[in-house]
């Protein structure tokens, strides 16, 4: 009788305990410790930011134990600065205990970063890197401020200078070095992310910059900004095939999603990649490594959404555990072609 009683007494407790813990910043739930993870992306209909931002979901729950868990909340700033800045401030009121920012407007990123550190929350910027710019606009080549000055800031991204160096290169190494007609030029039609993204601006500047480098000349028919959208991207490319025609040698599309809306514009313009058109992209989402190995792309650059996201978790796990952090992680490029 009196060891039923014990047991009975061990096992009320047992449920008292499990009944009084809480999630909550850091809380205690069923004895395990639950840490409160804000991410905000700055579009959820973005092919490159949905396979990082499951990417990032599915590694915090991988490192999941019995003593500790991350209640990761995602929201989608819809390209809309003031609906993100909100949505930071609702972090804030909710006791985030790290914040992961993906900005919509780089620009902007002073008064987010202000914000954060104001509340004391671990900051980990990813993707759209901030930039220092001088009084006349042009980009400085020096760590952000707002990076430097706070320990628990940082930014974890890939150098968009190296994919598009990888971009130009591999047109480069092409036996007929993407001159199509022989005339000594490389005629080339440009397509551009958001310019919000220094990726869109490095791309642009990098592959052609690549090229002239290793000594050709290049001729540039169209730059045009299509957002990072597919469908941008094919918009873009039907009207410089219809009004360039064969001239045409070369797409270059800041980024995959682009490049298959392009991928279109060449077919329906009754046009050959490999053939009569060379087109590139960045980011090898697997339908465009696919293409490549196809022929129908020329070449693309991996831009390693598993290395950044886990490197964002794992700097944010570190801030959850108070271990100091460095400002900025990099993460490589990789060249993708047949
Ligand atoms: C990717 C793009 C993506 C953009 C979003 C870039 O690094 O290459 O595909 O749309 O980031 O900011």
């Amino acid at each position: 009788m009196k060891k039923l009683l014990t047991v009975l007494v061990a096992l009320l407790m047992v449920f008292t305990l499990a009944a009084c813990g809480n999630g909550g910043e850091g809380g205690e739930q069923s004895g395990a410790k639950t840490y409160k993870v804000g991410v905000a992306i700055y579009e959820f209909n973005d092919n490159f930011m949905t396979l990082y931002r499951n990417e990032l979901e599915n590694y915090f729950k991988s490192l999941e134990t019995d003593d500790v868990k991350y209640e990761v909340t995602i929201v989608d700033g819809k390209t809309d600065m003031s609906e993100q800045s909100n949505q930071v401030d609702n972090f804030i009121t909710q006791g985030m205990d790290v914040i992961i920012l993906n900005l919509v407007q780089t620009s902007s990123a002073e008064a987010l970063i202000d914000k954060i550190v104001a509340a004391n929350i671990p900051l980990v910027l990813i993707n759209r890197e901030p930039l220092a710019y001088d009084a006349d606009g042009n980009i400085l080549d020096e760590a952000y401020e707002g990076i430097l000055n706070n320990d628990y800031v940082c930014y974890v991204g890939a150098d968009a200078r190296q994919s598009g160096t990888y971009q130009g290169e591999i047109v480069a190494e092409l036996e007929n070095h993407g001159d199509i007609n022989g005339d000594g030029v490389i005629n080339y039609v440009m397509i551009e992310g958001d310019p919000e993204n220094i990726d869109a601006q490095y791309r642009t500047e990098f592959s052609i910059k690549a090229l002239e480098d290793a000594g050709y000349t290049v001729n540039c028919l169209v730059d045009q900004v299509g957002n990072w959208q597919q469908a941008k991207g094919e918009e873009i490319c039907a009207s410089a095939l219809s009004q360039y025609g064969n001239d045409v040698e070369v797409v270059f599309c800041n980024n995959d999603a682009m490049a298959l809306g392009a991928a279109a514009a060449i077919t329906a313009a009754g046009r050959t990649v490999g053939e009569d058109i060379y087109l590139l992209g960045v980011d090898a989402l697997e339908e465009c490594q696919q293409m490549v190995q196809n022929g129908e792309m020329t070449g693309t650059v991996l831009n390693d959404h598993i290395g950044q996201s886990h490197t964002a978790v794992d700097v944010a796990v570190k801030c959850l555990n108070g271990e100091a952090i460095d400002n900025y992680y990099w993460v490589n490029y990789v060249k993708v072609t047949k």
